[in-house]
């Protein structure tokens, strides 16, 4: 029988992407939005959409009392670094409050496995290169804390009721999945890949370059950028390694190499064939100079390494923003 798996957040960019890659793999998908970021079109082979709030206990028991759930995938939360350092009470009642719902109902209607969708701005400003999953965690924005509060909920609700756990910790996601015509569609979309995209489209004159004047190769900032669809494929390897030994754990997700701001536009120069005027402007607060991801842990104890590549990346974010300039509104 196919196993049925809850996607909370299933609208969003990287639930979407779930559930597109659950629904080929043949599983079951529930998917549980309240539509606030995500996006109705973006759910791409789903059993059945529910469009509610994860707080709302009501519509929990609708969700969990007219399905089996074998286990959940938990995305739904707000994610703007610079909105939550404005309104914390906004990340802590979505993001906390929000998964300490999710896991009473899991709780009491029995479901014992949860992945959940955590962030490499649990460590705050990184002790070194590349980031270990043991290394110092200090977030430096109430989003970062957010994520972090909940990794620690689910270690407790593990000892107490049984629920285990994988928290993944993203680098930076991008790319998007042609083959099911779904991709990122933020408002106010504030990272850089598509930013850049837009910027090919002629939507925007320039790209900012947040500071030239960090200790890197280029003096711009150097992330670890991971394709959506490979982000996915580690959920589901964390789904299965629960199922089969039952041992929670906190993974890092990054492909272990690093780009500078103006890599990331020069390879956008290649794939798209279009100038994308760049301007460098101040630095961004907030912003550490360096974050790349150790994978050791996900490959040793999940079997993940990233299939795809920068220019995969970047060509499937070019795809999914050519052939819609205006995201899902067209
Ligand atoms: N950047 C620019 N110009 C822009 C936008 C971004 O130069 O117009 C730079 C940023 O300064 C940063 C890099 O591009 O150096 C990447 O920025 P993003 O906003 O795309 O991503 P972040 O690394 O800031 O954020 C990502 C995730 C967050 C997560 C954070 C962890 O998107 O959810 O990593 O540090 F919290």
């Amino acid at each position: 029988m196919k196993k049925t798996v809850l996607v909370a957040g299933g609208a969003g960019y990287i639930g979407s992407h779930m559930v597109a890659l659950l629904a080929e793999r043949d599983y079951h998908v529930i998917v549980a939005d309240n539509l606030c970021t995500g996006h109705r079109e973006a759910v791409k082979g789903a059993g059945k959409l529910y469009v509610g709030d994860i707080r709302d206990r009501a519509f929990l028991d609708r969700v969990f009392g007219e399905n089996q759930i074998d286990g959940v995938i938990n995305f739904a939360a707000c994610s703007l670094v610079g909105e939550s350092v404005q309104d914390p009470l906004k990340y802590y009642g979505n993001n906390v409050a929000g998964a300490q719902s999710i896991l009473t109902a899991m709780k009491d209607y029995g479901v014992k496995k949860m992945v959940f969708s955590s962030t490499a701005a649990t460590y705050g400003e990184p002790e070194k290169q590349p980031i270990e999953e043991g290394d110092r965690t200090d977030p430096t924005n109430p989003y970062g804390a957010t994520k972090l509060a909940v990794e620690g909920m689910l270690k407790w609700c593990d000892r107490a009721y049984g629920i285990h756990y994988a928290a993944l910790r993203y680098f930076n996601a991008a790319g998007s999945n042609p083959e099911a015509g779904i991709g990122e569609d933020h408002d106010p979309e504030s990272h850089l890949i598509p930013l850049v995209m837009k910027t090919a489209l002629g939507q925007r004159e320039h790209i900012g370059i947040f500071g030239e004047d960090y200790p890197t190769r280029d003096g711009t900032c150097i992330r670890d950028y991971i394709h959506v669809r490979d982000l996915a494929e580690a959920h589901l390897l964390a789904l299965e390694h629960l199922e089969k030994t039952g041992e929670s754990g906190i993974f890092n997700l990054g492909s272990g190499t690093g780009y500078s701001v103006r890599e990331i536009i020069e390879t956008a120069r290649k794939v798209t064939g279009k100038e994308i005027p760049a301007k460098v402007e101040p630095r961004r607060g907030g912003d550490p100079s360096i974050l790349i991801a150790s994978n050791q842990k996900a490959a040793a104890v999940l079997g993940w390494t990233p299939k795809r590549g920068l220019g995969e990346i970047v060509a499937d974010a070019w795809t999914w923003h050519s052939g819609h300039p205006n995201g899902y509104g067209g």
